[in-house]
């Protein structure tokens, strides 16, 4: 029997290493992207390494008709797991309304269409910046949301409002957020990794465009934090782990195993490192020195931000298994494999 899961984004970055891994426990993947920060290439990428091409329709989420459509047609589907949305920060706080228009359209339409045909389960793709600068650390689920400083993470923070005000009144419907804190690495393999369209805003693509020689230097916002060597530290989780805790939650709301419809899990390694001490990683794991400078703080950035995952841990029997040497070595291969493509 076809288990069909709808991945909406799934040819992005985090989404491709999601499509992976439900391929790869025996779902039926559709994916609904339009292609706005990823590419087609994806599909055969996600081929080369599962053996199978995943369903695809490229499709604007905010075409309301559109979405009708294609749930219409794919009512069998199981659950949706939904991560298309703009993710610049910097961007949203120019043009906050795109990000409004945008953010919370694409997530009415799914919500709206799948309910209409009964699908009833629902993995959304929210993010740490839903604790704005945290009042406690580790952070953990019971720590106070806060309105985030931009209008992206402020659109991740009202749609898990409207996902737990709908778990409310329909009885039937249940669905897990998961709160991202910096997701970074590759597949093992190099075949899939994150490529951002034009200018990386992440630290990750930035370091590793750095040393492949596409960017002239890597800016290191900020070197006068409180913190042991003034930079900012965060949490950074390798895209394998997190793509695994997707499967994770789904099967919790396929097995119907939940506390309550609505529940939200942190998914980060727990360790907070700092920007200088990712650049000293990325040295040693890749040997290659790396151009940077220290200069003024980015607006908006929090001191200091990890997780607590020990509700995931208790509750999706999920922890991150990679250190942060493996994070920053994936991401620097699947970086020269991407060179070594175009050569
Ligand atoms: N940084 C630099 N130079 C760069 C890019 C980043 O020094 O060129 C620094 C930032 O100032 C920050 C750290 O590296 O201290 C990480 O920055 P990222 O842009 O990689 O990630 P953020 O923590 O700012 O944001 C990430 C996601 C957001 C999400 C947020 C939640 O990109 O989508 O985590 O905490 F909202």
């Amino acid at each position: 029997m076809d288990r069909k899961i709808i991945v909406t984004g799934g040819c992005g970055y985090v989404g491709s290493h999601i499509v992976v891994q439900l391929i790869e426990n025996q779902f039926e993947v559709l994916i609904l992207d339009n292609l706005s920060n990823s590419s087609e290439a994806s599909l055969d990428r996600i081929k080369q390494i599962t053996g199978k091409r995943p369903l695809f329709i490229k499709v604007d989420l905010s075409d309301r008709a559109a979405m009708a459509k294609i749930f219409e047609q794919h009512n069998d589907a199981l659950a949706v797991i939904h991560l298309a949305a703009l993710k610049a920060v910097g961007e949203s706080i120019e043009i906050p309304l795109k990000y409004y228009y945008n953010n919370l359209n694409c997530l009415l339409n799914t919500l709206n269409s799948q309910i209409e045909n009964g699908i009833n389960k629902f993995v959304f793709s929210s993010s740490a910046t839903v604790y704005g600068s945290p009042d406690e650390l580790p952070i953990t689920e019971k720590s106070n949301t806060k309105r985030p400083f931009s209008p992206y993470g402020n659109s991740k923070r009202i749609g898990e409002e409207i996902i737990e005000d709908l778990c409310k009144i329909k009885c039937d419907f249940s669905s897990i957020s998961l709160r991202y804190f910096n997701p970074i690495g590759a597949h093992e393999s190099g075949i899939i990794g994150e490529l951002p369209k034009g200018v990386p805003n992440n630290l990750m693509p930035y370091i590793t465009q750095t040393a492949a020689g596409i960017r002239d230097k890597l800016m290191v916002f900020g070197g006068d934090y409180p913190t042991h060597d003034g930079t900012a530290i965060r949490d950074y989780v390798h895209v394998m782990d997190l793509a695994q805790a997707h499967i994770d939650a789904l099967n919790r709301l396929l097995n119907e195993e939940q506390d309550t419809p609505y529940e939200t899990f942190n998914l980060g390694s727990t360790k907070g490192y700092s920007v200088l001490e990712m650049i000293q990683t990325f040295e040693a794991v890749s040997k290659v020195k790396l151009n940077y400078e220290i200069t003024e703080r980015r607006a908006g950035d929090i001191t200091e931000l990890y997780a607590s995952t020990k509700l995931a841990e208790e509750k999706l029997g999920w922890k991150a298994e990679r250190n942060i040497d493996e994070m920053i070595r994936s991401s620097w291969e699947w970086e020269q494999n991407l060179r070594s493509e175009k050569e």
